[in-house]
């Protein structure tokens, strides 16, 4: 299989010799000024990181994930994926995708969430892929679903099955957006874009957050990353956030590898709304705005209330801003799994 060469690689081969990432994106994601968008806003410094680009089979923030995680479940030879998530969990998606394309199934343990258009696509396309879909009641049931489902397989399958966090949010998964972090600032120094003084990213589980501000910190960009809360805050904490950036601090340590500054990351949790996955006026309007400047298709869960604050923070500073695109924008694939 092809080495893993992306900018990160050059600084710590060893580390990624050690846990062996995949190449699954086409990276580096592009960089654009948002002219039209600034132009309403007044604000000559708006940027985008086109994520939604990252892959032809399922792009957005998940595939730079699971370049670790599906090379781990290589490292370990599993035939089989659990993860978990709302019904229409993008996570999910992409990992059922992207393992396929390893020959890896994918099992999926799915609570509850508002069906909208973009939940019913993604649970269209995972039928589409062959997921297995174990239905829990509620997302604090979770726990004691995945370890049901577990011991299911483990009692039927020869090969252990590994289990993969909600969002692809453990320690190893985030060191796919500490990686971005790198493919930026390689970005910002060949003049794509200045460096950014906050960059506004969805908050879920946080290893888009996290990983990125870790990466920031070990590749020398002082740009603070806004983790805009997106889901409950009883999931979604400062504790939480600060217990998964400890645990990739850990993951490096062990590879050899300091901070040499403290991750600069806050919590934005003004946009939150009603629920997980419930639309708001603020995300429904500022999806349109990126839609009508920009030709940017955002959605309501994630990407809209981080573009809701992305646009009320750009009114208010003149320092360059860069929004973080996380979702998909590759065509789904809905025909049937082979
Ligand atoms: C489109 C999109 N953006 C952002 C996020 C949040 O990323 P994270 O879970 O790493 O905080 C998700 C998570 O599911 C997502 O699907």
């Amino acid at each position: 299989m092809a080495a893993w060469r992306r900018p990160m690689a050059e600084r710590y081969p060893e580390l990624i010799e050690a846990l062996a990432p995949i190449e699954l994106a086409s990276l580096p994601t592009p960089v654009e000024r948002m002219a039209a968008l600034g132009a309403e806003l007044t604000h000559g410094g708006l940027y985008v990181k086109r994520d939604d680009l990252s892959s032809a089979v399922y792009g957005g923030n998940k595939v730079r994930k699971l370049e670790f995680l599906l090379g781990e479940a290589r490292r370990q030879g599993a035939r089989t994926l659990v993860t978990m998530g709302g019904i229409g969990s993008n996570h999910l998606l992409a990992t059922a995708l992207h393992g396929r394309s390893l020959g890896m199934r994918t099992v999926g343990v799915v609570f509850p969430q508002p069906l909208t258009a973009e939940v019913r696509r993604n649970l269209d396309a995972d039928r589409a892929a062959g997921v297995e879909l174990v239905h829990c009641p509620h997302k604090y049931l979770l726990p004691a679903f995945v370890s049901w489902t577990l011991g299911r397989l483990a009692a039927s399958e020869r090969r252990r099955p590994l289990l993969i966090p909600g969002g692809g949010s453990s320690p190893l998964g985030s060191l796919g957006f500490a990686a971005a972090a790198f493919e930026l600032a390689a970005q910002v120094r060949d003049g794509a874009l200045p460096e950014p003084a906050e960059i506004f990213v969805p908050y879920g589980t946080g290893g888009t957050s996290v990983g990125l501000a870790v990466g920031l910190a070990l590749c020398g960009l002082r740009s603070r990353v806004v983790a805009v809360r997106v889901i409950d805050r009883i999931l979604a904490n400062r504790p939480r956030m600060a217990l998964l950036a400890r645990g990739v601090a850990r993951l490096l340590g062990q590879h050899g590898i300091a901070l040499p500054t403290a991750p600069r990351l806050e919590i934005q949790p003004a946009y939150f709304g009603a629920g997980y996955g419930h639309p708001t006026p603020a995300g429904r309007g500022a999806q349109a705005r990126f839609l009508r400047t920009e030709g940017l298709a955002l959605e309501p869960t994630y990407t809209a209330k981080a573009a809701a604050a992305f646009t009320d923070r750009a009114r208010k500073t003149r320092r360059p801003l860069l929004f973080w695109h996380t979702y998909n924008s590759a065509e789904m694939p809905l025909e049937a799994t082979p």
